[in-house]
């Protein structure tokens, strides 16, 4: 950290050269104390853009105007609603449109993955994935291997990072994919470990998975399903029950808000904030040496999302409820992370400094205590 960048003057030099700037005002911030909240929670639930109401309002309307009739004769009808939020969700993910079909709650949609792709033989039974996936993951798979007749405690192959280690090494997920090549019936990798904010290397850890025998198919024929499974189009084959028109309406609104940006100069704002926020963070770390405070995700840019982790021994909850009474939201995680997501589509680099502002006050108070 630079001098320079510990002051106010440079969050807002940062802030005034900043082309998505603009975009935070599409947003509401939830108010504290009559002020905007610092929020840094958009990795959880992200913050309401302002045309969600309107979005919703409309379908109410619709329904009231033209009962079932909507499916066909609603402003947007609902019928094919879905299929109004597969080109910004294809362009936001990196993917064509065949491969994405919106649709069910994350879990639901695990579920249906697995009934597709988990198809365990006796000899090829085992699921690779993460240690400390969020919950209802691993309940996903403990339930998907139960249900074939399988032990999860066999069946499931998580890998920890080494002793003394927060996040997991590359190179121990291609081991463990290649030592468990003949019994691997799938393998299971969140993109960003919701925990350390790890971004997993998914190019890589996709083609061991191949080469050990996985879902074989290449990208470009992902969903040329195998005989007898035969969807009628690419992800759409998938799509159960009607679209859910009150979730999707507040979506596409928030995917209208990506599509106004060029997705690169998102990312790189990604990079410049949570390296700012890193910078703050490592300043305290090293003007209080006996913090027991750490960053445990990735220092690597490639390597994190627009995420930090931080590890506080003992004052973690103390410290998370400081930063709530001083009208910041962050994420609290059992036993001891407090996770912070600066989003570049509305967090400005003053934001960050004023977050990281009051966590140093609060280690300076416990200091001089
Ligand atoms: C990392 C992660 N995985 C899974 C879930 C569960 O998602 P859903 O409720 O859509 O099944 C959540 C939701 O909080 C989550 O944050």
């Amino acid at each position: 950290m630079t001098s320079n960048q510990s002051s106010s003057g440079f969050a807002h030099e940062m802030d005034a050269r900043d082309s998505l700037a603009p975009i935070r005002n599409e947003f509401y911030f939830p108010k504290i104390n009559g002020n905007d909240a610092l929020y840094f929670c958009g990795n959880s639930l992200g913050l309401q853009p302002k045309t969600v109401e309107s979005a919703l309002l409309q379908e109410l309307e619709d329904w009231k105007n033209w009962g079932v009739e909507g499916h066909f004769n609603a402003k947007n009808p609902w019928f094919p609603y879905h299929k109004m939020l597969t080109a910004s969700l294809a362009r936001t993910v990196g993917a064509i449109g065949t491969e994405i079909v919106c649709m069910n709650t994350l879990t639901v949609n695990l579920h249906l993955l697995m009934i597709s792709f988990y198809r365990p033989t006796r000899n090829r039974y085992k699921i690779i994935m993460e240690a400390g996936a969020f919950p209802s993951d691993q309940y996903a798979m403990e339930s998907q291997v139960r249900f074939h007749g399988f032990e999860p405690d066999d069946a499931i192959v998580e890998i920890a990072p080494r002793k003394g280690e927060y996040t997991l090494r590359t190179e121990d997920i291609l081991d463990a994919i290649n030592n468990h090549k003949d019994s691997i019936s799938l393998v299971m990798f969140s993109g960003v470990q919701y925990f350390t904010g790890q971004r997993f290397d998914m190019k890589q850890i996709t083609s061991a998975a191949h080469e050990a025998g996985g879902w074989g198919n290449d990208e470009a024929t992902r969903f040329e399903m195998k005989k007898g499974f035969r969807p009628a189009r690419g992800a759409e084959g998938w799509q159960i029950s009607n679209a859910q028109v009150f979730q999707m309406a507040a979506l596409r609104s928030s995917l209208s808000i990506f599509d106004q940006v060029e997705l690169s100069d998102m990312y790189s704002k990604r990079d410049k904030l949570t390296g700012y926020l890193k910078s703050l963070l490592d300043g305290i770390i090293s003007d209080f040496p006996n913090l027991p405070i750490k960053i445990i995700t990735p220092e690597t840019p490639s390597e994190r999302g627009c995420q930090l982790s931080l590890l506080v021994e003992n004052q973690g909850r103390e410290l998370y409820h400081y930063l709530v009474e001083n009208s910041a939201i962050v994420d609290w995680r059992e036993p001891n992370v407090i996770r912070i997501a600066p989003v570049p589509l509305y967090n400005s680099f003053e934001d960050v400094y004023k977050l990281t502002t009051i966590i140093r006050t609060y280690f300076s108070t416990q200091f001089l205590d």
